[in-house]
């Protein structure tokens, strides 16, 4: 079974995207003297070169690409080798219209751009089929191979004729008869009832709402589609060398691509990285798409994760594309590093001089390698050289926040009752507050083993099927705690609502019962008393609930309004465990002081309790995650100025510690910037202490 181990042969990688053919030759041999400068060991080439790969229709040319490949190789750098299947050429589009994709209005998305394809074009098909196997042919037994990168950053979502009837087929599968569908999709409704399959059509643009199960199973038709597009091409070059790990690379919560599903296909998980730096909790953004991507490598064929692409700087597409100030660039590598990543890969080596993104920031900016960009990237890579052991290491996590594609698609449909109501923005804030108190979070799939947590949290949960509700109740049962937010267990996988009563198949796991969901607008705050959290205020979002038949304890309840003495926070006994229901949006704080008070019922305890007191002096030390291995325990914490709560304009100027580790009780060297000097502490001392407040401050738990 082909393994990231394959690929990073002892070495954490390091290097980008390189796209020499934008370049003539003599900057080629520069580029290869500035990798080994800088540490690279892998490039990921031809993601974009399928037009110079085969320029007419079957007509090749490989001897550019040859060239690139050996010289990578005779330099010591590895390739990661893309089929090129992301952009196709303008022949294709030209010659074959229809495999350009359409909008829902029928409108052509044409070529000049990228991943203008149509997903079920047969000619399209044909066509990456045919360049992907030249390639694997050709570079399969290369000896610069160390993965194959499918495509890249799968999403295109095509509402043709082509695909009409591909949905079709995967609704004849899904449903088995036109019956099952017509129930399925309630077609009793507003007249849609089918009678003959021809008649079921993508939901193109409509007059007014679309059938929300028409629309949910085709986003899930979408996702399938370009899964079976990503399974093609692996195949193809799988089967020319089976020992070489294949991938292609995610967007972290990108809610397209259903990345479990797509997971299990690969041979470990990356990730596209690219949190704004005006963002003070950008750090926070970042690992929470880390900590995703790590979760998914959980369930990919060989384990393991790696960051594919991030920025060393600004990038194009922003509406306000702020460079990373010095430092920024390397603590964010090291962030995945010490999240678990086994490579640090950037979009791009050498930023372009033409094309939509030159003015994306580069490892070589334009102002060449005599520039304090390439003086951090060559920091980087000797950095990322030093750490090898970290390779391969777990990092252990006591909690887990379950995401599930299908509830995002469903509680994002039209007529919901809350447009404002965004689920990634819902797990983003329990999140947010367990990076802020230290502890490591994973993520898990709502019907996946959640038994090796203590603590699961479903912030929210509008659709679940009923095994995943089974689930949870076992988990609960068996003496663990879950917290589950607003607006869940509404619904069935069809959409359909369930009833007597919200949230339908988990009322008795929570031990409540809901008559109405209560969102209100922006300027009401909403007043919720609690003698065990403290008072505080809400936001948004309220709930209804039957008094009588609620049987759990009302730990916080709301205060004045039409829903005066309903509950806010909630906690039942179920089994040997706890399940507490958050039917609230509660503010920042609070929700933190809730989740923490609960993570330590739970036995979970932050990474570090305590803050030595260098860090506490730098205003803002914080823990990010152990890692657990062969080689010991290891302790990473970086000083990331959001946690204090300082501005992001500050934040930006004192970025500090860098990445701590700690290898059994030993402290190696740490240097903090920024004017904080440079400490040579023991954390011997940190780890004797017992937990509980010190003179040196205590982790705000
Ligand atoms: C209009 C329509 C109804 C129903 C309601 C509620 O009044 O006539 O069929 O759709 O709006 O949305
Ligand atoms: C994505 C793509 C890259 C590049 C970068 C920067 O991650 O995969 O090709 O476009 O964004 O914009």
């Amino acid at each position: 079974m082909p393994s990231l181990h394959q690929a990073t042969r002892g070495r954490l990688l390091f290097g980008g995207d390189y796209n020499p053919e934008q370049w003539p030759r003599a900057v080629w041999t520069e580029d290869v003297r500035l990798m080994r400068e800088a540490g690279v060991n892998l490039a990921t080439v031809g993601v974009f070169s399928w037009a110079l790969l085969e320029p007419r229709p079957g007509e090749y040319d490989f001897g550019w690409f040859d060239d690139v490949l050996e010289l990578l190789h005779d330099n010591g750098i590895g390739v990661a080798l893309a089929t090129p299947t992301a952009s196709a050429p303008p022949w294709m589009h030209h010659r074959w219209p229809d495999t350009s994709p359409q909008d829902k209005d029928r409108t052509v998305r044409t070529y000049g751009s990228r991943n203008a394809y149509c997903p079920s074009s047969a000619v399209y098909r044909r066509f990456a089929d045919a360049i992907s196997t030249q390639l694997a042919d050709r570079y399969a037994h290369h000896p610069a191979l160390r993965m194959w990168h499918i495509g890249n950053e799968f999403g295109t979502v095509c509402y043709c004729d082509s695909c009409a009837a591909a949905f079709r087929q995967w609704l004849q599968t899904k449903y088995t008869d036109l019956d099952r569908l017509n129930e399925a999709w309630g077609t009793r409704f507003w007249s849609q009832h089918y009678g003959e399959w021809e008649e079921v059509i993508p939901p193109r643009k409509v007059q007014y709402v679309i059938n929300p199960v028409q629309e949910l199973d085709y986003q899930r038709f979408a996702s399938d589609l370009l899964l079976d597009g990503f399974r093609a091409e692996r195949d193809i070059v799988a089967a020319r060398n089976p020992e070489i790990p294949v991938v292609t690379n995610f967007m972290g919560f990108f809610k397209g691509t259903d990345a479990w599903q797509w997971v299990r296909e690969e041979d470990f998980a990356s990730l596209d990285s690219y949190p704004d730096p005006n963002d003070p909790f950008g750090a926070c953004a970042g690992a929470f798409a880390q900590d995703l991507t790590r979760s998914l490598g959980h369930e990919s064929r060989g384990g393991g994760w790696i960051m594919m692409e991030q920025s060393t700087g600004s990038v194009g597409w922003r509406r306000v594309s702020t460079p990373k100030p010095p430092g920024l660039y390397r603590l964010w590598s090291m962030q995945a590093v010490a999240r678990g990543a086994d490579g640090v890969l950037q979009f791009q080596w050498r930023a372009s001089q033409q094309g939509a993104e030159r003015t994306h920031s580069g490892m070589i900016p334009h102002a060449g390698p005599n520039s304090r960009v390439f003086r951090e990237v060559v920091e980087v890579g000797k950095e990322l050289e030093s750490l090898s052991d970290v390779l391969g290491t777990k990092v252990a996590a006591d909690v887990a926040i379950i995401v599930d594609w299908d509830a995002w698609r469903a509680v994002e449909l039209d007529h919901q009752p809350d447009e404002r109501f965004k689920y990634v923005d819902r797990l983003y804030e329990y999140y947010k507050q367990l990076w802020r108190a230290n502890i490591t979070c994973d993520f898990v799939r709502a019907e996946g083993d959640l038994s090796r947590y203590r603590l699961v949290l479903a912030p929210n949960i509008y659709q679940i099927t009923d095994a995943a509700s089974r689930n949870l109740e076992r988990y609960v049962e068996a003496g663990r705690t879950l917290v589950v937010g607003p607006f869940s267990g509404v619904t069935d996988p069809d959409e359909r609502v369930r009833l007597g009563g919200y949230p339908g198949s988990l009322r008795e796991l929570l031990g409540i019962r809901i008559e109405e969901y209560w969102p209100f607008e922006d300027h009401v705050d909403l007043r919720v008393s609690s003698p065990r959290f403290g008072d505080f205020t809400a936001h948004g979002w309220a709930e209804w609930f039957d008094l009588d038949t609620t049987s759990a304890d009302a730990v916080a309840k709301i205060e004045g309004g039409p829903l005066d003495g309903h509950p806010a926070v909630l906690r039942n006994s179920y089994g040997s465990g706890t399940a507490w229901y958050v039917a609230t949006l509660p503010e920042d704080a609070a929700l933190g002081r809730l989740l923490r008070t609960i993570a330590t019922d739970s036995g979970v305890a932050p990474v570090l309790p305590i803050f030595p007191k260098m860090w506490r002096r730098c205003g803002a030390a914080t823990v990010y995650s152990c890692s657990t291995t062969g080689h010991g325990k290891w302790r990473c914490a970086m000083n990331d100025q959001a946690r204090s709560g300082r501005t992001a304009r500050r934040s930006a100027s004192t970025i500090g510690l860098d990445i701590l580790h700690v290898r059994g009780l030993a402290f190696p060297c740490t240097t903090f910037r920024g004017g904080c000097g440079r400490v040579r502490d023991s954390v011997e001392a940190l780890h004797r202490q017992p937990p509980g407040p010190t003179r040196e401050g205590h982790c705000s738990w």
